[in-house]
């Protein structure tokens, strides 16, 4: 009786305390909480990845936003699937979907958006050379094409989030039929594996 009234009295003592203890991780867990102090030098809990990490899932690109980058990717990229008419058919649809209210359904630069910033979209069959680099958007390579979906141009946004990588060349073959090319004579020449994703 003594020992019970002396842990009852013990437990009472500091209104703050937890009591006895049985199992300490049923309490507090051993995952890193939040705003808890774990004594890193700068005090954040929330860790950076070690340079260079990739997350998972995720395929680096290795031409940056800039001039240079697009050049680059205009001469050295190239479609890595292997096309059919009915890749070009698919890319046909994401290009509705994802391009024609801006550069309109055949690519003329007339979309259903009215906007005045969309104003001046470009035909994809225009030979002017007032492009980037002094090109025509008729001279546009796929690694052009594929560069400005990546990380947009002016009013046009960034589309690598929304369009995944298989789909994003499926639109470029498409676009190249829209500049008067055809994406399959290439393909006879040097055929590729198909990219699975
Ligand atoms: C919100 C409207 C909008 C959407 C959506 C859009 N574009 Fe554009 N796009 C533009 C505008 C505006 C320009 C002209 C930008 C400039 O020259 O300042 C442009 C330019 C381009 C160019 C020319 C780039 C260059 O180097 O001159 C390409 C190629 C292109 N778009 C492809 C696409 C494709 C493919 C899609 C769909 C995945 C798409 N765009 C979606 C508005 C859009």
């Amino acid at each position: 009786m003594a020992a019970i009234g002396t842990m009852f009295f013990v437990a009472c003592d500091d209104p703050q305390s937890p009591g006895l203890e049985y199992m300490p991780d049923m309490y507090r867990s051993p995952a890193i909480e939040t705003y808890v102090d774990y004594e890193f030098p700068d005090s954040s809990t929330s860790r950076k990845a070690p340079e260079g990490s990739i997350p998972r899932g995720y395929k680096p690109y290795a031409y940056p936003n800039s001039n240079e980058g697009y050049e680059l990717a205009g001469q050295q990229l190239s479609n890595p699937l292997m096309l059919t008419e009915k890749s070009i058919k698919e890319g046909k649809k994401l290009y509705e979907s994802f391009c024609a209210h801006c550069h309109g359904k055949k690519g003329l630069g007339a979309g259903s958006i009215t906007n005045a910033i969309y104003g001046a979209v470009p035909s994809y069959a225009d030979n002017t050379p007032n492009r980037r680099g002094n090109r025509a958007m008729s001279a546009l390579t796929e690694g052009h094409i594929y560069h400005t979906i990546m990380f947009g141009l002016n009013a046009m946004g960034p589309h690598s989030s929304l369009i995944r990588e298989n789909d994003r060349w499926k639109i470029v073959a498409y676009v190249q039929t829209l500049q008067g090319k055809d994406p399959l004579v290439k393909e006879m020449e040097e055929p590729k594996a198909e990219i699975t994703e």
